[in-house]
């Protein structure tokens, strides 16, 4: 998603934006821009690729000397209009007084395209981002904030925006519509930002602005009112999150890293959440009593991408240790049915960013049909955890890298103890609660054990990275597991990968396998472990090339497949836990290989804020 950075201060801006807009790369992007206020007005330079293009774009417009401390900044990912410089933020009215970042969709921008250009306007890029600083400049009137307010009263459609002006070149104005936008709080300077990590090495203080609000930004002071002209009192929130946190730390990517934290991020994920001696995880947040658990008859888990995955394994955990029946819907879909839910439907949003279009609608959806909403989510203060009516931090820190990898297993561990909760509110026993826990509470031991294998799986990935398909089969709660390893690798290695139901591989996926089909088996002693030898039995006998996930101390499997990772026994129910980390390294080591972007896959964003 486009990343937006804005700041006003005593301090030289260019490196303060530069290094704002370096933090947001994360979130996808194709080309980049920057505005100056400087004494002779504002400054402008945009280069389409990365920030390095940028940088050099400012050093040829010799812009790196200028004095200047206010200004903003952009990265683009392309909604309308493809990525090139022209259509780059920020973009500027035509007397050059305004300019303007955008991250959204403004829905209606052809009508008022129209109209501005019936006043006398001179459109110059295909982006409807450029709309929005005509309409600004054709509404004010001498107030910034109420041309502004104005210009966006005529506006449907979703933005978080930043507005600089020749006219108060002490002010950026802010506003956010469905676009996450942040006001960071300095002493005698103040930022906005898309997300806290662009302005975390200034301050730690913070105010989310919610939909409908405007934000009058000055070195000294932040105003915030609605698009109504509501004053509202803003809540400064302080984050915890720390610099070295959204750093590399000697990794050579965020995504390895990652990898390597999910021992620490599940045992955050853990800490506090259990009362061993009644064998029951403790949920406060889910603001639902006793009684009300009781009562719930039905989950509905909705999501997006591997978010959609843990809820899928979210649906055999509560199913198996609840008896609780649970459909599992993308929130892309689920938006647009009519459900059929009421009140004793409990609707679970799944979501890292805690912005993802779909899964926020589909929230929203589901408390207008009567059902209590539950987020779990990982940033803190984020749109859906906002309106959400109670749910759980999964507490896995940044999540960087725009493939998935530690969220992943946080969020199954939060379903898991959801589930337990659940189960002990019926007919599971404090016994086997506390088998569950004393599981649980090894998990992130076993993932250390698991990461020590990393050499093993490299040299499997130096086997296959040249392939061009994969195939990943699981059963049980281990298929969404497959859905996930195909996953990973198609979006960081862009190599087709598709994970199926092992059983189904007969019903047509077969007729792909022969020796250049690598086929991703997991294979774990547990109930259906047979039925998997044979469908591994089927892929040996058409010459297909078997890399399995097995359970460690298993003697059959070795010499029935080309390779085998092993991962230590645990509750069958937290099996993912454990399955998924063979096929994040896996993913990742083949894309190194590869030579791809890691961190910033092509196309794809860190949050995906527009539908
Ligand atoms: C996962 O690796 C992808 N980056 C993507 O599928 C992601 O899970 C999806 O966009 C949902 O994001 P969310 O969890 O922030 O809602």
């Amino acid at each position: 998603m486009c990343g937006i950075v804005g700041y006003v201060g005593s301090k030289q801006c260019l490196p303060i934006l530069l290094s704002g807009l370096k933090r947001l790369e994360y979130r996808g992007y194709d080309s980049a821009g920057i505005a100056l206020m400087t004494d002779s007005g504002l400054m402008i330079s945009k280069a389409v690729g990365k920030i390095k293009m940028l940088e050099e774009a400012v050093n040829h417009a010799d812009l790196q000397n200028i004095n200047c401390s206010r200004g903003i900044a952009h990265t683009r990912w392309a909604t309308h209009g493809e990525p090139n410089e022209l259509n780059a933020h920020p973009h500027t009215d035509n007397f050059g007084e305004f300019a303007l970042v955008h991250n959204g969709i403004i829905e209606n921008y052809r009508s008022l395209k129209e109209y501005l250009i019936r006043k006398g306007v001179i459109v110059k890029t295909e982006t409807d981002t450029e709309i929005l600083v005509h309409l600004i400049r054709q509404n004010y009137k001498g107030d910034f904030t109420a041309a502004v307010r104005d210009a966006l009263s005529q506006v449907e459609g979703t933005y978080g925006i930043a507005v600089i002006s020749t006219l108060h070149p002490d002010t950026i104005v802010a506003a956010r519509n469905g676009s996450p936008l942040v006001v960071g709080h300095g002493d005698g300077e103040n930022f906005v930002a898309s997300d806290v990590s662009a302005m975390l090495e200034h301050t730690n203080r913070v105010v989310y602005l919610q939909d409908g609000e405007i934000a009058t930004v000055t070195p000294s002071s932040y105003a915030i009112t609605t698009i109504q002209n509501v004053r509202i009192t803003p809540t400064i929130e302080e984050i915890s999150w720390t610099l070295e946190m959204i750093e590399k730390e000697g990794y050579d990517h965020f995504m390895l890293k990652e990898i390597y934290e999910q021992p620490t991020t599940l045992r955050n994920a853990i800490r506090g959440r259990i009362n061993f001696e009644e064998g029951i995880a403790r949920l406060n947040g889910l603001n639902l009593q006793y009684d009300e658990l009781r009562r719930i008859k039905r989950v509905v888990i909705t999501a997006c991408g591997t978010s959609w995955h843990s809820a899928l394994i979210g649906e055999y955990m509560i199913e198996e240790l609840a008896r609780i029946p649970v459909e599992v819907e993308y929130a892309s879909e689920f938006r647009y049915r009519s459900p059929i839910i009421d009140d004793t439907t409990v609707l679970l949003a799944v979501s890292q960013s805690g912005e993802t279009a779909d899964t926020l609608a589909a929230l929203r959806e589901g408390k207008k049909h009567g059902s209590t909403a539950l987020g779990i989510v990982n940033v803190v203060g984020s749109t859906i955890a906002r309106e959400s009516d109670g749910g759980v931090y999964i507490h896995a820190g940044p999540e960087i890298g725009v493939a998935s990898t530690k969220a992943f297993t946080s969020q199954c561990m939060v379903l898991a103890l959801i589930a337990n909760l659940l189960g002990r509110m019926r007919s599971m026993s404090p016994a086997h609660g506390q088998e569950l826990m004393t599981c649980i509470q090894q998990i992130p031991d076993q993932i250390e054990q698991i990461l020590k294998n990393e050499r093993v799986i490299k040299e499997i990935a130096q086997t296959y990275h040249a392939k061009d398909n994969f195939l990943y089969l699981g059963r049980g709660i281990n298929f969404p597991v497959a859905l996930e390893g195909a996953l990973k690798l198609k979006e960081i290695s862009y190599i087709h990968a598709e994970g199926y139901p092992a059983a189904e591989m007969k019903h047509g996926p077969i007729a792909l396998i022969d020796e250049s089909m690598p086929v991703v088996v997991i294979a774990l002693k547990d109930p259906v472990y047979d039925k998997v030898m044979s469908n591994i039995a089927e892929i040996k006998a058409r010459r297909g090339r078997v890399i399995a996930v097995a359970t460690e101390g298993d003697k059959e499997i070795v010499d029935k497949v080309d390779h085998v990772v092993f991962v230590p026994h645990t509750h069958h129910m937290l099996t993912p836990l454990l399955s998924v980390i063979p096929l994040q390294l896996l993913a990742y080591h083949m894309a190194v290989l590869r030579g791809c972007p890691v961190d910033q896959p092509r196309n794809l964003a860190k949050s995906v804020t527009v539908e």
